[in-house]
């Protein structure tokens, strides 16, 4: 009794202060509507942690499966049922085989952490609130009050979703050695890159689909991309963000990376998202690409190759048309060399010289 006493003077030496901080907190901030979280800041803190959040466990009270509120957890503490009912199940996307740590590096998480990490001891790690801040996430702005976005030395608040990315996907000291700077692959001075900061480069990407453009000139064009049109759920029922997916890296789609494979559409579904099947198999662009990409037995054969061995999937800093030789499955020429060479834009030509699947490119024209 005397315990329960003192945690809610506690609580209240801590929330009322606080209180008067409220005051800078977006207007529409959801939790802290009463019309949708009636609890209020007690509802998440009346008997936790402030420094670590209490983890992802707190969230998906609410944002997890929905017997939680109901029958399995019949104890749950009322404060905790949201106004709001049919909140999606964001819990479920963490259950598939591709996602993010969030309940498998628990507890790693630290308040006063500044991203990118500085230290390449620190664990990795993503947990709700590294992407959402309780207290500023809007239904419009779900990055609302994340800080992350660095320049020179100073650490402003995030409003781009790729800012948020580049938090733990770019500079962080502890990015372990199999991944590569996303910050580098998709800066807008690159020969290339998929239009994700900016418009891109390619004013001939003659694959593309309706409504994506090269650039913006009509209303309904689409020039820029971001992360989630190719990270997030394999399900468009699912709630959107990079939670979790039944596909390789979080992608939205299948993307096969292998080499000696025949091509169907859901080989490289991903892709066929945006760029037209049939123009990358009809050779609009590349005179080769369905030689390669079917193989020599064409259509019936299993010997063709994924666009990964020739295409970086979001940028290159060394060549045009994201070419970025998958070293795994293409290796250096008689000559000893391994590069691409373009020859004039937009006009479809070029020179390789590597050696893949026992052919000596020295070079080879298109
Ligand atoms: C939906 C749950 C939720 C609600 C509602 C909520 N908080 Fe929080 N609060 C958190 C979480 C989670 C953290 C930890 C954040 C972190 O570690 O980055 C936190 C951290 C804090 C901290 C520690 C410093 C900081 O900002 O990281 C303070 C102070 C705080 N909350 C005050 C409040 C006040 C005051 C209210 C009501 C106006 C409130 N909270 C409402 C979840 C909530
Ligand atoms: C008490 C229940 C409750 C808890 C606990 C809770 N939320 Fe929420 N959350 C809500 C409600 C209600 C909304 C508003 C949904 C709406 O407006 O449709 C919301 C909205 C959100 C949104 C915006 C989504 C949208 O649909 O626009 C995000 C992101 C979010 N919460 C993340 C979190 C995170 C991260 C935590 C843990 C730190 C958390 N929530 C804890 C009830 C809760
Ligand atoms: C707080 C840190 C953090 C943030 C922010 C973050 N991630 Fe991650 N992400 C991780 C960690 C940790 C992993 C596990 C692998 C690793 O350590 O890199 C991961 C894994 C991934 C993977 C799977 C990689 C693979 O090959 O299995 C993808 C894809 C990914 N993140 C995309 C994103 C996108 C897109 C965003 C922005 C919307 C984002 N991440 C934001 C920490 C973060
Ligand atoms: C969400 C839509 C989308 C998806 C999915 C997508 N692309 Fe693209 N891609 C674009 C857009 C838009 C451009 C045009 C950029 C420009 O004009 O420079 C583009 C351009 C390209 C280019 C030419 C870039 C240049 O600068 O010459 C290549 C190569 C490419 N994509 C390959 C791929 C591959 C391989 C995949 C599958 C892993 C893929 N794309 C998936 C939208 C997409
Ligand atoms: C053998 C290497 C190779 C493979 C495999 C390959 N490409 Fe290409 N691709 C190229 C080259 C070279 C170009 C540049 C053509 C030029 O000079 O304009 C190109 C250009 C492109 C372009 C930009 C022009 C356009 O058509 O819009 C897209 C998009 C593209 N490829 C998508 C794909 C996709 C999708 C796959 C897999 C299904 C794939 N490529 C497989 C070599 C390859
Ligand atoms: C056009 C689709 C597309 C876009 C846009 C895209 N990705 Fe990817 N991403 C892929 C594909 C395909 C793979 C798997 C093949 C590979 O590793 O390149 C991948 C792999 C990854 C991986 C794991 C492997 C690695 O290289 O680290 C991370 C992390 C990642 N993406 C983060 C991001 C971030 C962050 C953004 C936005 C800044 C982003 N991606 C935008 C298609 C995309
Ligand atoms: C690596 C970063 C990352 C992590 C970790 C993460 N989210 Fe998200 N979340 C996102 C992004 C990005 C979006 C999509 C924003 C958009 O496109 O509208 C999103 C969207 C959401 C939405 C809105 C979904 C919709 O369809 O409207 C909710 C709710 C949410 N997240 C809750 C959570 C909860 C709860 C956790 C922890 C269990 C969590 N998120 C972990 C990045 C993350």
């Amino acid at each position: 009794m005397i315990l329960k006493y003192l945690l809610v003077i506690t609580t209240f030496l801590v929330a009322v202060p606080t209180m008067l901080f409220a005051a800078s907190y977006p207007k529409d901030a959801v939790h802290l509507d009463r019309n949708k979280v009636p609890a209020g800041c007690s509802t998440c803190h009346l008997s936790f942690n402030f420094k670590s959040g209490g983890g992802p466990e707190t969230c998906i009270i609410c944002h997890g499966d929905p017997s939680r509120l109901t029958k399995e957890y019949k104890n749950m503490p009322k404060r905790f049922v949201p106004m709001v009912k049919n909140l999606k199940n964001i819990e479920a996307e963490f259950v598939k085989t591709y996602r993010h740590p969030t309940f498998d590096a628990k507890g790693s998480h630290r308040s006063n952490e500044i991203l990118p990490e500085t230290d390449s001891r620190m664990p990795r790690h993503a947990e709700c609130v590294d992407c959402h801040n309780p207290h500023y996430v809007t239904r419009e702005n779900k990055f609302a009050g994340i800080r992350g976005k660095r320049v020179g030395n100073v650490v402003s608040s995030v409003t781009k979703e790729y800012e948020l990315c580049y938090k733990c996907h770019a500079e962080s000291a502890n990015l372990p050695g199999r991944f590569t700077n996303k910050r580098r692959e998709f800066a807008l001075t690159n020969p290339s890159f998929h239009p994700v900061e900016g418009e891109g480069k390619n004013t001939a990407a003659i694959s593309l689909l309706k409504p994506y453009k090269e650039k913006k000139v009509n209303a309904g064009d689409i020039s820029t991309i971001s992360c989630g049109d190719c990270h997030g759920s394999e399900n468009s029922d699912s709630p959107r963000g990079p939670h979790g997916s039944l596909y390789e890296h979080i992608l939205v789609d299948h993307y096969s990376k292998s080499d000696n494979l025949a091509e169907t559409p859901f080989a490289y579904a991903l892709c066929y998202r945006c760029h037209d099947r049939s123009s990358i198999l009809g050779n609009e662009s590349f005179r080769f690409h369905a030689l390669h990409i079917q193989g020599r037995g064409g259509s019936t054969g299993a010997t063709g190759t994924s666009c990964y061995t020739c295409h970086n999937s979001h940028g290159s800093p060394d060549n045009k048309y994201l070419i970025m030789f998958n070293k795994s499955v293409v290796s250096p020429n008689s000559q000893g060399q391994l590069k691409f060479v373009e020859k004039g834009v937009s006009t479809f030509r070029g020179e390789c010289y590597l050696s893949c699947h026992g052919v000596d490119h020295n070079p080879k024209v298109y």
